[in-house]
């Protein structure tokens, strides 16, 4: 525990992360990555240059730094940001490094008279304390992936046995160990890292998928949306790759399953599942499992797609749904196509807005799994919040980098 000066000046600094944060951890990482460019094999240089990593790593040390006194309430958010972690395989060694370049940013933005020696000490402490938290959290994490059946330790190689395109930027890969091993089992949610060598930037470059198909099948299927140029905005790197360099045949490295983005599995409550775009992948995880496992909880699945060119998976989701009356799935497409047809297709022309959420959502005693883009997931998370559902009902997975989007 830090003693109680440590604790206030280090509170006292909160304002002045948040005014400055950004500007404190982009200067953080600039540094880092100068002394330390192997470290740039582990960061997503996508969300360097889209800023998200700084923004993330800001709020996080500002929240800290508010509830040092009683940072237990920081665990949801630091066991999500364990499980990106360990999905990386970032150790305990790493941490010192960190650390180092963050207190040196401290005194570089702010100044010697606004971050004395004394400011500094007590933010090295701080900082210990953190990261203690978070390698004890991370060491359970590898402890249990890699002692499970079938479990392993940072990379492993899969092959590539099957690429099946799902729709116009969506394509699926099957994975299965090159070792010939056995798979674990995974939770409904979770997520693989891949790791892809990008010629370009002379890197390595991870990335996360989360898995699509059920667990126990043998294989691990990942589903990947092809990110394309979009004004000033270049094409995806590894999604670019994957798409047009990974064949069947092909190696692929890739991480264990992690995530806390799970299916609640000890409940026989009804489950609403609700995507945009590639923002199912997480979801049909869970709706497989619960359909092949015998559950007999009812489900909805509604669906917001672009129009049926980008629909991926409809005729998966369209066979289980004949299959299992426990499932009603509700398509929506903003802006059908003349090749579209209403009912076949899918059922509602526009967006999933408040009408679409108190006909096909809304079940009593239900949680809620969001998965697509963060303004999607804010609309619906709103929908049903005014619609009467508990927060602690309604799980959201982002697929960037922001640990501190509420649960
Ligand atoms: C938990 C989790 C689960 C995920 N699951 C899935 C999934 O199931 N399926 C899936 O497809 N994706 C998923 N993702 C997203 C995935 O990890 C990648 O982020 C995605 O594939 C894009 O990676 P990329 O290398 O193709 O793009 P990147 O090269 O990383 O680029 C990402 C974005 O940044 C922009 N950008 C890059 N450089 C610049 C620049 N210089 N200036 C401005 N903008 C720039 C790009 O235009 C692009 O929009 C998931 C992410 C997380 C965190
Ligand atoms: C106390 C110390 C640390 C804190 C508070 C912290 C905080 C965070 C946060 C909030 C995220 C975003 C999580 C998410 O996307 O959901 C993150 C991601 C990440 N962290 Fe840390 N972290 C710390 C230490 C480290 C260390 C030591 C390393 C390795 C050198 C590291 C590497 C990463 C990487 C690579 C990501 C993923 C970011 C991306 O590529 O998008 N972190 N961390």
């Amino acid at each position: 525990m830090l003693d109680a000066s440590t604790r206030q000046q280090v509170k006292a600094t909160a304002p002045i992360l948040k005014q400055h944060g950004v500007l404190l951890t982009s200067h953080f990482y600039q540094r880092m990555f100068q002394h330390n460019p192997e470290l740039k094999n582990i960061f997503n240089q996508g969300h360097q240059h889209a800023g998200q990593q700084q923004q993330a790593l800001a709020m996080a040390v500002a929240a800290y730094a508010e509830h040092i006194d009683a940072p237990e309430v920081l665990l949801p958010v630091l066991e999500r940001v364990a499980h990106k972690h360990t999905s990386l395989g970032i150790r305990a060694e790493h941490y010192p490094i960190v650390g180092k370049h963050l207190l040196a940013s401290i005194r570089e933005v702010l100044g010697e008279e606004a971050a004395p020696d004394s400011l500094l000490d007590a933010w090295g402490a701080a900082y210990q304390q953190l990261a203690e938290l978070l390698i004890n959290l991370e060491n359970s994490l590898y402890q249990r992936a890699a002692t499970q059946a079938g479990g392993w330790s940072g990379w492993r190689p899969f092959r590539v046995v099957n690429k099946q395109v799902e729709s116009a930027e969506i394509t699926s890969f099957y994975l299965q160990p090159a070792d010939g091993g056995a798979l674990p089992d995974f939770q409904p949610g979770q997520y693989v890292s891949v790791q892809r060598y990008i010629p370009e930037w002379g890197l390595c470059q991870p990335r996360q998928y989360s898995l699509s198909d059920a667990p126990g099948k043998g294989w691990l299927r990942i589903s990947v949306k092809r990110e394309e140029a979009q004004g000033d905005a270049p094409a995806g790197k590894v999604s670019g790759q994957l798409h047009a360099a990974l064949a069947e045949g092909d190696i692929l490295q890739v991480s264990p399953p992690f995530g806390d983005f799970v299916l609640h599995q000890d409940r026989a409550t009804p489950v609403v599942l609700i995507s945009a775009g590639v923002g199912q992948t997480p979801l049909l995880s869970m709706l497989r499992h619960l359909l092949e496992s015998g559950s007999q909880r009812p489900i909805r699945y509604l669906h917001a797609a672009r129009h049926g060119q980008v629909h991926a998976m409809k005729q998966e989701v369209g066979q289980l749904a004949a299959q299992h009356p426990v499932l009603a799935s509700t398509v929506f497409y903003e802006c059908p196509q003349d090749t579209d047809q209403l009912g076949q297709d899918y059922q509602r022309a526009g967006r999933i807005d408040a009408e679409a959420i108190r006909e096909h959502a809304l079940l009593a005693d239900a949680d809620y799994y969001l998965c697509g883009p963060q303004a999607f997931m804010q609309q619906q998370r709103s929908q049903l919040r005014a619609s009467g559902v508990a927060a602690t009902r309604i799980h959201m997975e982002v697929f960037g980098s922001n640990a501190m989007a509420s649960d």
